[in-house]
């Protein structure tokens, strides 16, 4: 796999963050945790299609910052471990939830997706939001997440997809600083791959169009609070410009999808 520990974990990330966390709480952290196209709009429309209950042990893989696994703490009481390949986001992660109280609800690990530190059937739910398009080998980690799912435990998605262009992308983008870092699939290949590595769909929704308006007309949050730009640095913009227009030319799609690990 190509190393991905300069393109996410710079160095001084932690420092740029904890300067902002003095002031800020939860709602204003949605520019710098919610690490997808989207934000918590996107996060809440796939708890909603999953339908977990209160309670429900969750594993969010590729946690990146923590917005998901707190949102879904504190909007849909969910019991969430994260994990991350990028150490640096999982010390930010679990300083965000200590400062906005989901220390009890959340916590956070360094771990490789492709190899869970955890027990078969530990989950009821295995979540992931924009990691996968970091993956090349996508049977392997569709058939770990089954792992360490239980039996009836259901599998919740949104991923970038290659889109129906069929044209190189423009780069960089937020997951990948150059091709050797992007490993996309269209969504067509996606449900195969999925279902090939043993899970059964109920639900595949195209969140392309959505993904595009975001892009045009989302703005940042005011009030001088963290975003992202703190944590990938100064070509952060450039990335999301570069996002924006693959998304319009019909190079890139969005996918959310539900499954389940049948008995
Ligand atoms: C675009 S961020 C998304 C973060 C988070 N899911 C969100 O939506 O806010 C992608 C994340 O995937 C992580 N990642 C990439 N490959 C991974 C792997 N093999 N195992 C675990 N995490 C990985 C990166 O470190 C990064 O934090």
């Amino acid at each position: 796999m190509t190393d991905l520990s300069d393109h996410y974990g710079t160095a001084d990330a932690v420092a740029r963050v904890r300067e902002h966390l003095e002031d800020s709480q939860l709602e204003r952290l949605a520019a710098l945790d919610q690490f997808h196209v989207g934000g918590a709009a996107a996060t809440r429309r796939l708890a909603e299609r999953c339908g977990f209950t209160k309670g429900a042990a969750i594993l969010d893989v590729g946690s990146g910052l923590g917005g998901p696994a707190r949102l879904l703490a504190t909007e849909f009481g969910g019991d969430v471990t994260g994990i991350d390949l990028t150490p640096e986001f999982g010390v930010i992660a679990q300083a965000l939830s200590a400062h906005v109280g989901c220390r009890d609800v959340t916590r956070f690990c360094a771990a490789d997706a492709l190899d869970l530190p955890f027990a078969d059937g530990t989950f009821d739910v295995v979540w992931t939001e924009h990691v996968a398009m970091n993956i090349g080998a996508r049977d392997v980690l569709y058939r770990e997440l089954g792992r360490v799912v239980r039996t009836g435990g259901r599998m919740a998605l949104y991923d970038v997809v290659a889109g129906p262009a069929r044209e190189p992308l423009t780069y960089p983008v937020p997951w990948a600083r150059e091709a050797g870092q992007s490993h996309l699939v269209d969504a067509d290949a996606l449900r195969w791959i999925v279902a090939a590595a043993g899970w059964d769909e109920i639900s595949v929704t195209d969140e392309s169009a959505a993904a595009l308006e975001w892009l045009e007309t989302a703005r940042p949050p005011g009030g001088g609070g963290p975003s992202l730009r703190d944590v990938m640095g100064p070509d952060f913009p450039e990335m999301i410009a570069n996002l924006r227009a693959n998304f319009a030319a019909g190079r890139l799609g969005a996918v959310q999808a539900v499954f389940e690990k049948p008995s």
